[in-house]
């Protein structure tokens, strides 16, 4: 199978790879400037060519750390997109005003979340901004309507939503139209092929971006009965395909017509491959039911 390149989501004409890279974890990584850049190269060499983060990540710390490396080679922020959210507000010290772990989706917020993750990122626009979790205190109209005039001012070019369920998706969608909700599928995690979230992206021709898609590393360390069983049956396919344990869980996410856009949580040059191979890689639907059977403990109904 010819791996798919950079296909515009439709219908918004955003273009992200096929893999994502996401960068939550990469205040753990322990990296200096120019090991960070070095990593983005690798990334970009690959094919991997949208980053994904969110002003959270490494406690408000991550996005600039991103943007201090590309600042070192600033020509590659035209060869990549930028993924970001907004919307959960974490007790830090870097955000003195938050008196406890909260949602907001506010105007206030949400505008100076973008100021803020575009002085870090040092960059002008953002590609795609999410709402990271749903705020059960969202007002669509208002949200709408601060996504509209942020398009408007150039400062980010397309609005997505993340663990959205349908109904939660579909109040923002009918206001201003929406590209992606972000969710998390792993053959360890299997909501979403049956909460309605894979359907709607389905019915809207939308494609979902995955979020741990191996279970956060739970994949290959889980000691867990389920963690257990899937892991064998994901060696004994990769034994048969001669490829790694990863490049078969990225298959089998790959596999669902929605056309998922995993986005991989790795460090490692050869993660990145891996989960790159899977592009090439179609499991046939028993292989892909086998996994299932494996993650659920049973057979099908
Ligand atoms: N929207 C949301 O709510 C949400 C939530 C969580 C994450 N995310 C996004 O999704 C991205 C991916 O999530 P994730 O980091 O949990 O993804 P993941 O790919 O499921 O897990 C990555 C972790 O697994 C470890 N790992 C161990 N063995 C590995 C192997 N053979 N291959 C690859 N990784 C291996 C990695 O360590 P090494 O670095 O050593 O390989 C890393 O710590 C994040 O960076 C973030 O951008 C979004």
């Amino acid at each position: 199978m010819t791996p798919p390149m950079d296909e515009p989501l439709p219908p918004s004409g955003l273009s992200l790879s096929p893999i994502v890279a996401g960068a939550w974890r990469m205040a753990d990584w322990g990296m200096a400037a120019a090991q960070r850049l070095n990593w983005i190269t690798q990334c970009l060499e690959l094919g991997i060519t949208s980053f994904d983060h969110a002003d959270i990540y490494g406690g408000y710390t991550v996005e600039a750390l991103f943007g201090e490396a590309l600042a070192l080679q600033p020509a590659l922020r035209h060869r990549m997109q930028i993924v970001t959210k907004c919307g959960i507000k974490l007790v830090s010290p870097q955000r003195p005003a938050h008196g406890i772990k909260s949602y907001d989706s506010s105007v206030a917020h949400v505008r100076a979340s973008v100021e803020a993750s575009l002085r870090a990122l040092r960059t002008d626009h953002i590609d795609l901004l999410l709402i990271h979790r749903p705020d059960a205190l969202m007002d669509p109209l208002e949200l709408a309507e601060v996504f509209a005039q942020l398009r408007a001012q150039g400062k980010v070019l397309h609005f997505g939503v993340s663990n959205h369920l349908p109904s939660q998706f579909k109040l923002l969608h009918g206001r201003l139209p929406l590209v992606t909700n972000q969710i998390e599928l792993s053959p360890l995690h299997l909501h979403a092929l049956s909460d309605g979230t894979l359907d709607q992206c389905l019915d809207l021709g939308l494609q979902p971006m995955i979020w741990s898609p191996l279970g956060g590393g739970r994949l290959f360390t889980g000691t867990d009965a389920q963690a257990l069983r899937v892991r064998g049956v994901l060696q004994a396919l990769a034994d048969q395909h001669g490829v790694s344990v990863a490049t078969v869980a990225y298959a089998w996410i790959l596999r669902h017509p929605s056309r998922p856009i995993p986005i991989t949580g790795s460090h490692r040059l050869v993660a990145l491959q891996e989960a790159w191979a899977a592009l090439s890689l179609r499991l046939s639907a028993e292989d892909w039911y086998r996994v299932w059977q494996a993650s659920m403990g049973h057979e099908v109904p």
